[in-house]
Formats: C-alpha cells, structure tokens, sequence
C-alpha cells in the first residue's frame, strides 16, 4: 500500500504560516548546503497531494511549478477551470480520493499541507507518517499544522536529527 508522508515544517508553537499566510520565517534556517533531506525527500516520492489555499500560495511564489515532473492534486470544493500546470483538481471528498489512490499502482505520496486538508486526511487515519521540522521560533500566531477540530491521535517516534541551526527534523509513524 502507498504511504501518505505529511512533510512540513512548523513554528515551536504549531504554525504553517502567518495568519496572512507568510512563511518568509522558514529562511532563518537557510544555510548554504543544507537542504535537511528535501532533496532526497522528494526524490522518494511521485505524487503530491495540497488544499487549494496551499496550491495557490505556490503558484504567487512565481517561477515554474516546482513539482512537474510528479503526479498532483489540489482538493478544492469549488471546480476549478483548466490548469496550465500539471495538476489536477479534485472536488471529491479528499479522504474518498486519497483512500483509493492510496489502493492503487504507485510510490510514496507526499501531502504537502496546508493544515485544512492535514486534518481531513489526519481524522480519516489516512497519514502513514509524519516528517516535522520545527523551526526555532514562536510565531504567536498563523495557520495551525493541524486546522479545524483533529481528532487525538498516537504517534511514534521512529528518527530525530537537530541540525545547529536549530531546526529539529521528527520522523513519527503512525502509532
Ligand atoms: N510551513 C510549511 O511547510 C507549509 C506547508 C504547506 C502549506 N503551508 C501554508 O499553509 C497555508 C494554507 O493552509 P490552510 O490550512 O489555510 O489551507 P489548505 O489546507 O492549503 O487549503 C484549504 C482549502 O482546501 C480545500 N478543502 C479543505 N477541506 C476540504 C474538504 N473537506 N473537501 C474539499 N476541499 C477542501 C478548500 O478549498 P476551496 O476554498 O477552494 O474550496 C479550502 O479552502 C498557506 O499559507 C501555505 O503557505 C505551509
């Protein structure tokens, strides 16, 4: 069976982004030669999974898409017209989707975030592992990793790497 890798990077505090959606935070641990396993992270995969909000934040960041050569989808209620870029827009319940595409022929599948389709596919049971890398600061406030009501779930720790930057890298597998 596929693994949904939830791979994202968080505030001490717990956020994705500002409340303005921001994450001009994340460069205080840019560090040249240091991608924090990014590279070979998404070497491993070949499917993105992203909540609309998430998608177009990537497109603002301008230049090409960054995921082309992968298989994406960008959950949305809302149907969304064609897509210069290689995605496809999924107005199906994201759990239904990702439960058969989790089924079927494939590798790994990253969800990209953002925290509103982390929790749907979190209270589905449908994220295999979780890679957290929390960045050194509080926030106070911004878009939670987990959005609207998660559901308590048990988590297990399975690596750790702390880089002198001060970004902590967590791998936890479902527990
Ligand atoms: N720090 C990081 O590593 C990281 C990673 C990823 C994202 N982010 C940030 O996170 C922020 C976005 O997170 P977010 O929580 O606000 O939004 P999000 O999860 O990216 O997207 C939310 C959108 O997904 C769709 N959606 C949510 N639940 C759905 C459901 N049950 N069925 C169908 N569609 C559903 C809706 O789209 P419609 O409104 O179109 O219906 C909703 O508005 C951005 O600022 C992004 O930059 C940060």
């Amino acid at each position: 069976m596929r693994k949904v890798i939830l791979y994202i990077a968080a505030s001490i505090d717990g956020y994705i982004a500002r409340p303005d959606g921001g994450i001009d935070w994340l460069s205080m641990v840019e560090k040249e030669g240091e991608d924090y396993g990014y590279g070979a992270f998404l070497a491993s995969v070949d499917t993105t999974l992203m909540g609309r909000k998430t998608y177009d934040d990537v497109l603002g960041f301008g230049g090409p898409f960054p995921y082309q050569k992968l298989s994406n989808y960008v959950f949305s209620r809302q149907e969304r017209g064609p897509d210069d870029n290689p995605v496809q827009h999924i107005t199906e319940d994201p759990a239904a989707f990702v439960k058969k595409l989790k089924a079927g022929p494939g590798g790994d599948i990253w969800l990209i975030g953002g925290g509103q389709l982390n929790t749907v596919l979190l209270n589905a049971g449908l994220i295999d592992v979780l890679i957290l890398s929390v960045i050194p600061i509080v926030l106070g406030a911004g878009i939670p990793l987990f959005g609207g009501q998660p559901k308590e779930a048990k988590w297990r720790l399975a690596g750790h790497q702390a880089f002198d930057t001060g970004l902590v890298q967590m791998k936890y597998e479902r527990g």
